[in-house]
């Protein structure tokens, strides 16, 4: 029988084979991530970032699993927010972990972070174990999301929150194709400048395209078990927080 293939950006690629090409891509661009998001962002991702916390209210104590954490964005703002607490950043791609104990070093919050590589999709820790789930322009990356979503469900406490933020679909024809045009024609030649890496960036523009709409992704995160979940669209959808309770 044939293995079942999933896309990579606009390629059609075997399962087995997703994982290894995302930490390819990960792996390349890492020393220059958080460089590149500002500059392709126009810095508007630190905005989304922080309107993430503000929904997601950090409190003082809690436990966060960061997954796809990459260089710590989200577990650093959570960690301010919260004044208190812990992150444990899991990553699939070591050089993105790499970047992020760098600046946890520099900003001398090692002790608040843990730092670890692993998959979404089959998370090393017990049930029941955090009281916040966040994954940030990670999830569309995974091969299987809703195998991450379930995993996310399962790991939470009863009573703990996840939120997802993730590139979408912007609902209006006319701005889509000005977005296309700036996402496809900009942003892999400023990865090219920046990164020396234009084929990551491709592939990042392809992969936000072939990610599923606000309600889809609502329905998968419903699946997993999530109650009163809910999504808020950010920039007229470019990307979009979605957030729901194990109750
Ligand atoms: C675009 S970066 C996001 C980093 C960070 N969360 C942020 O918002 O800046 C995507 C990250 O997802 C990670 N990733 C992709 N697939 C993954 C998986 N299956 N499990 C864990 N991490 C994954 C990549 O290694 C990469 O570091």
């Amino acid at each position: 029988m044939s293995e079942k293939t999933t896309h990579f950006g606009f390629q059609d690629v075997p399962e087995s084979e997703k994982a290894g090409r995302v930490r390819g891509v990960f792996g390349s661009v890492a020393s220059k991530y958080d460089v590149m998001n500002d500059a392709m962002s126009f810095g508007i991702h630190r905005l989304w970032k922080d309107a993430m916390m503000d929904w997601l209210a950090p409190r003082a104590g809690q436990r966060l699993l960061d997954v796809a954490g990459g260089t710590g964005d989200i577990s650093f703002r959570f960690l301010k927010r919260a004044g208190s607490g812990h992150a444990t950043v899991l990553d699939l791609t070591e050089p993105m972990l790499v970047e992020g104990r760098k600046r946890a070093e520099a900003a001398q919050m090692q002790d608040q972070l843990d730092w670890m590589v692993g998959d979404a999709m089959a998370l090393p820790f017990a049930d029941n174990s955090f009281d916040v789930y966040t994954i940030s322009f990670g999830i569309r990356n995974v091969t299987r999301p809703q195998e991450a979503l379930n995993e996310a469900f399962r790991v939470l406490r009863p009573g703990g929150r996840l939120m997802v933020l993730e590139f979408s679909q912007i609902p209006n024809d006319l701005m889509q194709w000005a977005y296309d045009l700036y996402s496809f024609n900009i942003i892999p030649r400023m990865g090219q400048m920046i990164a020396g890496d234009k084929d990551s960036y491709q592939y990042l523009v392809e992969s936000i395209r072939k990610f599923p709409d606000q309600e889809t992704f609502l329905e998968m995160v419903r699946a997993a078990g999530f109650e009163n979940a809910k999504y808020r669209n950010l920039s007229l959808g470019i990307a979009c927080l979605h957030s729901g309770w194990k109750i």
